[in-house]
């Protein structure tokens, strides 16, 4: 059996990750590839009350520092309980969000700097990295244009506005800009286009694992 990839997606809120990555389970399902979805923060019991610690807008006073090392908790969480277990039997995992929101989030939007996200990024993860990243770029103002659209109400986090989100789209691209494992998505294009981009990369991954897709 062959080894399973990591994939995970990257973006702003409302820049249409949950849309794509249903793309990709629906095709990861038709070409009969084992896959698991999970999300940060979150996907475990403990994460999730992690999640609902981070997201709630009554936590309006939480320490920047707190916040980073709350997600951080919730991903060491999910990577020795889900993520790393699934890898090891061959199941592909698809994130939504993992370490890159970190650096984007905090390191670079809430100004902690990238050093100390980098050292709790390794902590958290025992070195373990995405093989591809999907960063959904898009615009802040159409992003917060679709979440009026969808009628989210707002989190914590997204609770933030516009120039915190541009800071954080920022800091996604020059991270893109120096590693090669984060793909930018242009995410204003019509979604199926998108997801054909997506899908065509990921296929050409399973092929070098050896599946038959
Ligand atoms: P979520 O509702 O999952 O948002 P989305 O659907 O946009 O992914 O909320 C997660 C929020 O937490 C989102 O605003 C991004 C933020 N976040 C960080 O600030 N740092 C992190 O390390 C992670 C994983 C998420």
């Amino acid at each position: 059996m062959p080894q399973g990839l990591f994939i995970t997606f990257e973006g702003i809120d409302g820049c249409g990750k949950s849309t794509q990555i249903a793309m990709l389970e629906e095709y990861l399902g038709s070409a009969g590839v084992e896959f698991r979805r999970v999300r940060e923060p979150g996907g475990t019991s403990v994460g999730e009350k992690i999640r609902n610690v981070l997201l709630d807008k009554k936590n309006d006073n939480m320490d920047p520092v707190c916040e980073l090392l709350l997600f951080e908790a919730a991903r060491a969480q999910i990577t020795s309980e889900v993520i790393k277990p699934s890898m090891e039997q061959g199941i592909t995992v698809i994130s939504d969000r993992f370490f890159d929101s970190t650096y984007a989030y905090q390191g670079y939007a809430r100004k902690l700097g990238t050093d100390v996200v980098s050292d709790l990024n390794l902590t958290a993860t025992g070195g373990l990295k995405p093989d591809i990243t999907f960063l959904l770029d898009l615009d802040p103002v159409t992003a917060l244009a679709r979440r009026g659209i969808r009628g989210e109400a707002e989190d914590r986090m997204e609770a933030l506005g516009m120039e915190f989100q541009s800071a954080v789209r920022a800091g996604y691209l020059d991270m893109a800009s120096r590693d090669d494992r984060i793909r930018v998505i242009d995410a204003s294009r019509p979604r199926d286009e998108i997801a054909s981009e997506i899908i065509s990369v990921t296929k050409e991954s399973l092929i070098a694992r050896g599946y038959k897709v």
